[in-house]
């Protein structure tokens, strides 16, 4: 029996054994099938990732090449730009040059100017003319021609003779406040404050103590602010002995006389100037322009009734009272803005997208000169549109306001009479 037992336990134990090898071979070619899958997919992954990053350096060397293509044309436009902008200046040079080289008026034309000269000025001013423009001061015997011609009460007397020759240099200040805004200087005095209008319509104007001041300083905490009884409209101020001359609207513009020393209101008056519409077509803000020149305070403004231009009107700075007004050539079409310089008005134009603006009309109060003997004057390239351009006579520099750029504009002048 414990033999029987041991036969049959002995050919359990080799099946087991068997079993047991075929197991293993089984598991061993599993793991072998298993292990022979994942070399494949490595040897797969790592083909994609070769060959993604073969596409990868493809890839970033095209855009290497576009970025190398758009940078040439981007050289190329700027060169062209540079080029446009030098025939632009050529052009504008020429366009000058050819104006200087009109033939002089016929010695009739000068004698007329001259005899309006004659009529303004003293008689020795026109032997000086005479010398200069080397055609004999024939006296019109005939009086009548003279008399049409210089109607008294349309020629003032000029008590400086000098006229724009050149925008000399552009000073980039500062990037301050709104698009529409004013700022200026008391022409008159000593005083170097700075004083700052910023829009079109407010109550609160900044001053500074000097130029420094304002053009350093990041914020208004340096400014003093004045904050006025009624607000101001447009940008049509003026900061004259000490006191600041604005418009407000109520039922009808007023102009404002205020003291900057003891903040009170001075005086105030209505002009008398009947349906108002805005003086520059292309800056709707103003109705009435207050500026100063070497002789004192002017309006610019235009009326319903003289629709097409511009209106100019010298102000009495007392009393606030009209001395004369002038119905001028100047178109309001296209105007930005304008200023008077030795009894001048001198209209700046630009065209609706902004382009360089340029003094285009000149109306002389004295009568020396007219648009049709000064050059088209421009001013140098610009971001925007003039919202303010004020003359500071005793500076001879012009406080300009474009678009929330404060910009100065140097001017050369010259004797009137240079012009003949
Ligand atoms: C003036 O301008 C300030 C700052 O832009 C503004 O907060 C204020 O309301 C304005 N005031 C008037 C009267 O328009
Ligand atoms: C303020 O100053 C002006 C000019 O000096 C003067 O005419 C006016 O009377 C003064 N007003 C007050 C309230 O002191």
């Amino acid at each position: 029996m414990p033999r029987m037992a041991g036969i049959v336990a002995c050919v359990f134990l080799s099946f087991v054994a068997l079993i047991d090898a075929q197991a293993q071979t089984a598991f061993l070619e599993y793991m072998q099938g298993r292990m022979g899958v994942l070399e494949e997919r490595i040897s797969q992954w790592h083909d994609h990732s070769s060959r993604y990053s073969s596409e990868l350096r493809d890839f970033k060397n095209q855009v290497l090449k576009l970025l190398e293509n758009i940078e040439k044309e981007r050289e190329g436009l700027r060169n062209e730009m540079e080029n446009t902008n030098v025939r632009v200046d050529r052009l504008e040079r020429e366009v000058d040059y050819i104006e200087t080289q009109n033939p002089a008026p016929p010695c009739v034309e000068v004698d007329e100017k001259l005899t309006e000269l004659h009529y303004v000025k003293k008689k020795k001013k026109n032997e000086k003319y005479e010398k200069l423009i080397g055609c004999p001061t024939t006296e019109v015997p005939g009086t009548v021609e003279t008399d049409e011609m210089l109607d008294p009460s349309t020629v003032r007397k000029s008590y400086c003779s000098d006229t724009i020759s050149q925008v000399n240099a552009m000073k980039i200040l500062k990037r301050f406040g709104s698009t529409a805004g004013l700022w200026t200087k008391d022409p008159i005095g000593t005083s170097e404050k700075v004083y700052v209008f910023d829009g079109a319509g407010n109550d609160t104007v900044y001053i500074f103590n000097r130029m420094k001041e304002f053009t350093l300083s990041p914020s208004t905490r340096k400014a003093s602010k004045i904050k006025l009884p009624f607000p101001w409209i447009g940008t049509g101020h003026v900061v004259y002995g000490g006191n600041l001359y604005y418009i407000r609207q109520d039922d009808e513009f007023q102009l404002i006389k205020f003291n900057l020393a003891n903040k009170t209101v001075v005086d105030s008056s209505v002009l008398p100037i009947e349906e108002q519409v805005p003086v520059y077509g292309l800056s709707k803000f103003n109705y009435i322009d207050i500026v100063a020149d070497e002789e004192g305070l002017w309006a610019i403004y235009a009326t319903r009734e003289n629709e097409k231009n511009i209106c100019l009107a010298k102000l009495d700075s007392n009393s606030l009272g009209i001395e004369q007004m002038w119905d001028t050539p100047c178109p309001i079409e296209n105007a930005e803005s304008a200023f008077v310089v030795c009894g001048s008005l001198y209209v700046v134009y630009n065209t609706k997208l902004p382009s360089r603006s340029r003094i285009q009309c000149v109306f002389d109060v004295s009568g020396t000169i007219t648009s049709e003997n000064v050059p088209v004057v421009y001013f140098p390239k610009r971001y925007g549109s003039h919202s303010s351009m004020k003359y500071n006579p005793k500076e001879k520099q012009i406080y300009a306001w474009d678009d929330g750029y404060q910009i100065l504009y140097k001017l050369t002048m010259k004797p009137k009479e240079e012009l003949y």
